[in-house]
């Protein structure tokens, strides 16, 4: 089993760390056979799964209901859990009832918050409430009204700075690793020979020591007309094969080749006689009673 300080001690050792995002019990399943360090339970979960065009709308009880199912069937993999937005900004002792959930309602390890600078005080009443977090900086989603869009963040030298100075404090404050998203890999590389602690990258290059991706980005499976970022890669066009299997399962069913017998439960030809259904509608034929 992973625990939070055997996965922040992965800082400098190792190989480098894999987290994968998952939001029910399948995208568990297939993230602990193959051996990933860690399962987040992404706020992403509003685009890849509940439909939202932003993560903003994602609630607590939604976030509550994909994490207990992760939860039931994570067994070795670290768990996090994202706080969504609007569970921590109005102060530490909402971020910490609300963190507690995740644990107590879903064997959460650790939560993951999004900012830099103006969350220490909330990160800090979450560590001494025994509570491991994850930090996340760069492009935050739930910061997208203010950045005004999902845009790389620290391209310029006094955000870079600006960026470097939070990810100091937020180890400070005691986060276990941090996220950088969406940031140039010179400015991830900096971070991450800066802080203790381990960061994990999602477009922000390969200094990091370790990287997130979102489950439905790495198998194809994205919503259509989703157009895919630069950082992913597909290791499968799930979306494409999907979409295959059902139109096949459609024109099977409209063409009367599916269920086949093979397919079809069968009772004998003595039950059918005894019934009167010998012969009807092709019940007890020979061909249908193996
Ligand atoms: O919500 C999410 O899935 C995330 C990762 C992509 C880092 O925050």
């Amino acid at each position: 089993m992973t625990t939070v300080p055997a996965f922040r001690a992965r800082k400098g050792a190792g190989p480098p760390l894999v987290v994968l995002t998952a939001y029910d019990a399948a995208t568990t399943a297939w993230g602990e056979a193959a051996g990933v360090d860690a399962l987040l339970v992404g706020d992403s979960l509003g685009m890849v799964v509940l439909g939202y065009a932003s993560t903003l709308p994602v609630t607590m009880d939604e976030m509550l209901h994909h994490a207990r199912a992760v939860g039931r069937r994570r067994k070795d993999a670290l768990l996090v859990a994202d706080l969504p937005w609007l569970s921590y900004h109005l102060g530490p002792r909402d971020a910490i009832v609300n963190a507690a959930r995740f644990v107590r309602e879903a064997g959460a390890d650790a939560v993951k918050l999004e900012g830099g600078a103006k969350r220490l005080e909330v990160v800090r009443a979450l560590v001494d409430a025994e509570i491991p977090v994850m930090g996340h900086l760069g492009l935050t989603p739930q910061s997208v009204l203010a950045m005004g869009g999902y845009k790389v963040q620290g391209r310029g030298g006094e955000q870079a700075d600006a960026l470097a100075a939070d990810a100091r404090a937020l180890a400070g404050a005691g986060v276990f690793s941090l996220v950088l998203e969406g940031v140039p890999a010179g400015l991830a590389a900096r971070i991450t020979s800066d802080v203790p602690v381990p960061t994990i990258g999602i477009g922000a290059g390969r200094h990091c020591d370790g990287q997130v991706l979102v489950w439905h980005d790495i198998l194809g499976f994205e919503a259509p007309g989703h157009r895919r970022p630069k950082f992913v890669r597909a290791y499968a066009e799930l979306e494409r094969d999907a979409a295959t299997a059902i139109e096949q399962f459609c024109s099977d069913v409209r063409a009367g080749s599916f269920p086949s017998s093979a397919e079809t439960y069968h009772m004998t030809d003595r039950m059918a006689e005894a019934l009167g259904l010998y012969g009807a509608t092709g019940v007890g034929e020979p061909e249908l009673t193996q």
